[in-house]
């Protein structure tokens, strides 16, 4: 094992505090909370976009770049120690892009802000880099000091470089690009405005609060056209160009000639901003106040108004420090809401910041912008956000139900649904289409998250459209029965769901033989007619989520709705055990030809992991004694040292009739890599099975924060990440596909609701622990519906699951459901 560290977690203040800028990968961070967002590496690399990081990106980053991480917004430093080139020094607090030497670094990244600090010859360089709340801009605090005893003169450039706005054409159609492009600059500002005499309404600006003594737009003026970031002409020279950007690549780069006496220290603030505005309000009036006709506007410069606006508001440290003081309200108000003490540092840690913090994350961009996901190919999934936004819905819960209301709003009139829509027209996706039938089941799993959290029923009655059509709205609740109806109405011949494109698993492809590798596996669907393709997966999802859908029925008197959705969830559950059980485990699947897929007679891929947590969690077969066997399998044959793998054994070759799942090579991805979503399935599924022992040792396998080796598991310590290396691998260990993973919500229900066992329900909270036998003694602050519950759960006979008594308010309770009520109440709970 490597010891080695590259940082360490600062939890007083919320914070990861990097120390050395070389990590094993970028590890980074997310600016900004609803509408404007930035991507920051330890680096300072990344970019910023509004709403949509595919139609709206602001800043231009080159995925896969040489170096890695290339692109962001850099200062430069630079101090002259004399006339000669040797004299002059070059380097950026971030180290990167110049990569001199430093004398010290630190990168904090907290809680939706990151402060980078360098030291390079006794002058330090910390930037604060930060969104301020409900604002459209990036905040960029730079405060520079002089720690010697001499006066120094140094040369501060910024640098940010601008995206033509479609992140998709910008990186494809130079022909184009390489001839729209248009700036402004106005003192301290400089605006981007490329395409805003057409049909855009927005432009984007970056600002300093200080008089400059230069500037430049144009890229290959400030670069150089056969230099990179690490030494650009103007830099190297220490001499800004004062280019105007014509097309070619507009960027904006400010220069300030900076005097530092002893000790001395000084701010600048920049602002990184985005305008939009309505159509007759793009262009001034060629005289203040008098517009009659089109022809009194000055179609030469766009209108400055809103975005001097928003540099005024934070044109002082004072009002950009109290902003920053707002932010951290915020956070502290958000992680309020659930806070443990359990005696586990770490998994407070995870529990109370981390893993809150990123299911915050995973809710805004669903699968879309991350540095494994370009931001262009995917916008919001459908299941991926209803899944998010159960990790989410105790922080905001507003935001939780526009977000239910959107995604339903892209259902067909059937059930099925778009997989996938874009944020900012919240329109479906029609290049990925539909046909995904685990996706309805979905929105039956957020929409009754959110009712349990809020008590919130209204939002059944709320009219939402189908496919986004003005017109065609039903209530909330009915697009509920006809997600539940789009299992029943498609079943197999054993009775079981139809599997259609894929289920849960993308790449689990039943219905598209493809030979052809131009052919996208998400998209070909060329031999589905008279399929036999079934799911076990998609089974115990339906039951979990059936279930759910018959007690909200008989939470809203609708009882014989109630016993008619009872009845179809009993059959399938007489399906799983007849058709669905392979003796040992659950089956996975039925192919095309109706062949099993995840059973001892495969030569390849005998078990599954997503069917044994699924009908494991579904209790199906519990009393035969099938739930407790499938999760001894899962420990014989997935689990490994960090996690438990997807499959067993992996696929070696190709096989056409599984489509993309095969295509991966052995113990990466779906192909028995350890994909981190399902493993809390296996948890909970422990739980259900009251095994709390095996459910804390996955648990913590999976959890990020007691990761050991941060070389090998080589992405971010402080959040989870999509896939680890699985044990058929070349490197077992290594962590890919960092941030926007399902992960972070399904650890966040694992932790919070079925191990420390505090479950939002209709009437209260419902308290369930199951822990190791080790556990003592914890505690749980629980905000919930205008309460605050203290809740101590006792475990002195050391038993993994099962509570004895309940004092609320110092009264015995009878059952284990606390009540809804307003005002603070101790609970004291005592296991065994
Ligand atoms: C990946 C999946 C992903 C899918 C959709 C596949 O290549 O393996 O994890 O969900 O693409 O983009
Ligand atoms: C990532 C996708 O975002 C998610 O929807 C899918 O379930 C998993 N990959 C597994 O294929």
């Amino acid at each position: 094992m490597n010891n080695k560290t590259y940082g360490h977690f600062d939890d007083a203040h919320r914070e990861y505090v990097i120390t050395d800028p070389q990590t094993p990968w970028p590890w980074i961070n997310y600016l900004g909370n609803e509408d404007f967002f930035s991507l920051i590496s330890n680096t300072a690399g990344g970019y910023s976009f509004f709403k949509d990081a595919k139609f709206r990106r602001i800043t231009r980053y080159r995925y896969n770049g040489v170096p890695m991480d290339n692109g962001g917004r850099y200062f430069y430093i630079v101090e002259e120690r004399g006339e000669s080139k040797e004299e002059r020094i070059v380097w950026n607090p971030g180290w990167k892009p110049c990569k001199t030497p430093l004398d010290s670094y630190e990168c904090r990244h907290g809680m939706s802000y990151t402060r980078i600090t360098g030291q390079k010859n006794s002058v330090e360089a910390s930037v604060l880099f930060f969104v301020p709340l409900k604002k459209w801009c990036e905040v960029q605090k730079v405060t520079l000091k002089n720690l010697s005893n001499e006066t120094k003169q140094l040369k501060l450039f910024s640098f940010a470089e601008w995206c033509l706005w479609n992140a998709a054409t910008d990186m494809e159609n130079f022909q184009r690009n390489f001839s729209t492009g248009e700036v402004e600059i106005d003192g301290s500002v400089i605006y981007h405005k490329t395409e805003y005499k057409e049909r855009r309404n927005h432009y984007a600006y970056y600002s300093v609060n200080t008089p400059i003594q230069g500037f430049d737009t144009d890229r290959e003026s400030f670069v150089g056209l056969y230099n990179e970031f690490d030494n650009p002409d103007a830099v190297m020279e220490g001499r800004p160009r004062n280019s105007v950007a014509h097309g070619w690549s507009p960027i904006a780069s400010h220069y300030i000639e900076v005097e530092l006496k002893p000790g001395e220290q000084k701010d600048f603030i920049f602002l990184l901003g985005y305008v939009e505005q309505p159509q007759e309000e793009k262009y001034a009036p060629k005289t203040p106040g008098l517009i009659t006709s089109l022809g009194d506007l000055d179609r030469t410069f766009i209108n400055k108004v809103r975005a001097q606006q928003t540099i005024a508001e934070f044109d002082t440290v004072e009002k950009v420090d109290k902003a920053f003081a707002e932010l951290a309200a915020f956070w502290d108000d958000l992680l309020d809401r659930y806070t443990a003490k359990t005696g586990n540092e770490a998994l407070d840690r995870m529990v109370n910041i981390w893993n809150q913090y990123q299911c915050m994350v995973t809710f805004n961009f669903s699968r879309s912008a991350s540095f494994f996901e370009s931001g262009v190919g995917r916008g919001m999934g459908f299941r991926d956000s209803n899944q998010d936004l159960v990790g989410f819905v105790h922080q905001i819960p507003s935001r939780a139900r526009e977000r239910i209301i959107d995604i339903a709003s892209t259902q067909f009139p059937d059930g099925g649904c778009y997989h996938q829509y874009q944020p900012l027209t919240k329109r479906g996706n029609n290049d990925i289409g539909g046909g995904f039938n685990d996706d309805p089941c979905w929105l039956i799993f957020g929409t009754v998250a959110y009712i349990k959290e809020t008590g919130d029923f209204s939002i059944l009655d709320e009219m939402v459209p189908f496919d986004n059509q003005p017109g065609s709205e039903v209530t909330l609740f009915d697009h509920l029965r006809i997600s539940f109806n789009h299992v029943v109405e498609n079943l197999g011949p054993h009775k079981l769901p139809l599997i259609g494109r894929a289920d849960w698993n993308d790449c689990l492809n039943l219905n598209c033989f493809s030979w052809d590798p131009n052919e996208s596996f998400q998209t070909t669907e060329n031999n589905s007619v008279g399929s036999k393709a079934e799911s076990l997966m998609i089974a115990g999802l339906f039951v979990v989520t059936g279930k759910q859908y018959v007690e909200l029925c008989q939470q809203i008197g609708k009882g014989v709705e109630a016993q008619r959705a009872q009845k179809e969830i009993d059959s399938m559950i007489e399906a799983v055990k007849q058709h669905g059980w392979d003796g040992e485990w659950y089956l996975r699947a039925y192919d095309f030809y109706g062949n099993k897929i995840g059973s001892n007679e495969c030569e390849e891929g005998k078990i599954f992991i997503e069917s044994q947590g699924w009908c494991g969690m579904a209790g199906i077969g519990q009393e035969e004694g099938m739930v407790d066997r499938a999760l001894d399998s899962c420990k014989k044959y997935l689990d490994s040292e960090h996690g438990m793998v997807l499959n067993n054994p992996a696929f070696t070759t190709y096989h056409v009739e599984m489509g993309e799942i095969s295509s991966y090579p052995a113990g990466y991805k779906e192909n028995a890599g350890i994909f981190c979503h399902n493993n809390p399935w296996v948890i909970i599924a422990d739980t259900v099975a009251a095994r709390g022992n095996d459910a804390w040792e996955l648990y913590q396998k999976i959890s990020p924060v007691f990761i050991k080796d941060q070389t090998l598991h080589k992405v971010e310590p402080y959040v989870n990440c999509q896939m680890v290396a699985g044990k058929d691998a070349a490197r077992p260990g290594e962590g890919k596909n960092s941030w926007l993973t399902g992960t972070a919500a399904w650890m966040w229900l694992t932790a919070s609701q079925y191990i420390l066992g505090i479950k939002p329900a209709y009437d209260g909270l419902l308290i369930d622990p199951c822990v190791p036998q080790t556990a003592k003694e914890y505690t749980v602050k629980r905000k919930f519906r205008g309460g605050e519950y203290l809740i101590t759960i006792r475990n002195p006979k050391g038993v993994q699951k099962g509570v004895s008594s309940i004092i609320f308010d110092g009264q015995p309770l009878q059952g284990n459901v606390v009540p809804a009520a307003e005002g603070s109440h101790t609970v004291e709970v005592t296991m065994g």
